[in-house]
């Protein structure tokens, strides 16, 4: 009864030019591993689901990426959303669907393009979380330690002191301004929220009519559709008018008291820009990381090169900077700008 659904829509443009709108970063070997990070995903998740009961929810652009990368994976396992709405209606529509086929499912929502590197930890949590979900109306969420005002998550309150594995929340906070972050942070009582949750389908769907009645009108109008051949051109019919929201926004920051939290037993990153990129990648003795390129480096410390073409790269003098050689476009900024690429990426676009 396990179920899994991997987003895989968004588009990762704080890492531009490897990640780009046609290519994003969950379909590249960002860390230099030899695969994906989708199919790193979809293998930390067949631990715990049966590999048919993965779905991938992603765009229509990037449907060839998602079968080229994971051919292991039937047909119906890709829902391709025909317009990018954020992850509350494509999370809606899976549920929809998996509901039908079974109706005591419990499924695990995760990221496409995190790090996570102990797998049997992860593992364990999400059996908890299955179980404590499985017949209750809960949403399972897995915080982690929070280490700075970071304000592009999601901050969960809880009691430390709460008896047992899986503790309740008090509030959920999606994307906190700067002052709220550190306020958040310093009380101790406050985790990250890593993007990754487990329900079950039932109570899932219920959460959505009352949050988002709206959304749960227009794909309810026909399930007698879903998983079959007409469900294509229903989801094409349906989904522009689906309201852009995360799941973080619609559902999260708005149940009471069904929101619960585990506080993950191993380490997480999400790979938000390439210094985080940097800190999960092997490092030489001047904390430089060279993926993909023969470097020669002198007097140099703290710095992130990468290219597409394995070249032989020589600096100097270069401190903590961001270095990256992708077709056409050579990148040189630095690691304190990691969070501006996303707007560098903008004016390249209407200059060039
Ligand atoms: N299918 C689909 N469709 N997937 C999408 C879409 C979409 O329209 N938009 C984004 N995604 C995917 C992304 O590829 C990513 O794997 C995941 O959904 C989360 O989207 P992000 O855009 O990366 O969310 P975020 O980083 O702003 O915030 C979320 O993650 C944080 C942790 O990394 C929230 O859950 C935060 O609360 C959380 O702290
Ligand atoms: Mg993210």
């Amino acid at each position: 009864n396990n179920y899994a659904v991997i987003m895989a829509g968004g588009v990762g443009s704080r890492f531009w030019p490897v990640s780009t709108a046609a290519h994003p970063k969950q379909f590249r070997d960002l860390l230099g591993k030899g695969e994906t990070l989708i199919q790193t995903t979809f293998k930390r998740l067949s631990i715990v689901v049966p590999a048919q009961n993965i779905y991938i929810l992603t765009n229509e652009a990037y449907e060839d990426l998602v079968r080229e990368q994971l051919p292991q994976i039937n047909e119906e396992q890709v829902l391709l959303e025909p317009v990018m709405r954020n992850t509350a209606p494509a999370v809606l529509l899976a549920a929809l669907k998996i509901r039908k086929k079974n109706k005591d499912a419990v499924m695990i929502m995760a990221p496409s393009d995190h790090w996570i590197e102990d797998e049997s930890a992860f593992a364990l949590d999400v059996e908890t979380a299955f179980e404590a979900a499985r017949d209750e109306p809960k949403i399972i969420t897995l915080g982690v330690t929070p280490t700075f005002p970071n304000t592009g998550y999601g901050y969960i309150k809880y009691d430390p002191k709460e008896k047992g594995e899986v503790k309740s929340v008090k509030t959920f906070t999606e994307k906190p301004g700067y002052e709220q972050a550190r306020h958040f942070i310093s009380g101790g009582d406050h985790l990250w929220n890593a993007g990754i949750f487990i329900w079950n389908v039932d109570f899932i769907v219920r959460a959505f009519r009352k949050n988002l009645p709206e959304m749960f009108r227009i794909f309810t109008r026909d399930t007698d559709i879903l998983n079959t051949s007409e469900e294509k051109k229903f989801v094409k019919d349906t989904y522009p008018a689906a309201e852009n929201i995360s799941i973080d926004y619609g559902i999260l920051e708005r149940e009471k008291g069904t929101v619960y939290v585990i506080p993950a037993s191993f380490d997480w990153n999400d790979l938000g820009t390439w210094g985080s990129v940097h800190s999960e990648s092997l490092k030489d003795e001047h904390e430089n990381v060279a993926l993909n390129v023969r470097l020669l480096a002198e007097n140099s410390s703290g710095n992130i090169i990468t290219s597409d073409k394995n070249k032989v790269v020589i600096i100097d003098g270069l401190n903590d900077h961001i270095v990256v050689d992708e077709n056409e476009i050579l990148l040189i900024v630095p690691k304190s700008k990691e969070q501006e690429i996303k707007d560098i990426r903008k004016k390249v676009q209407q200059k060039f």
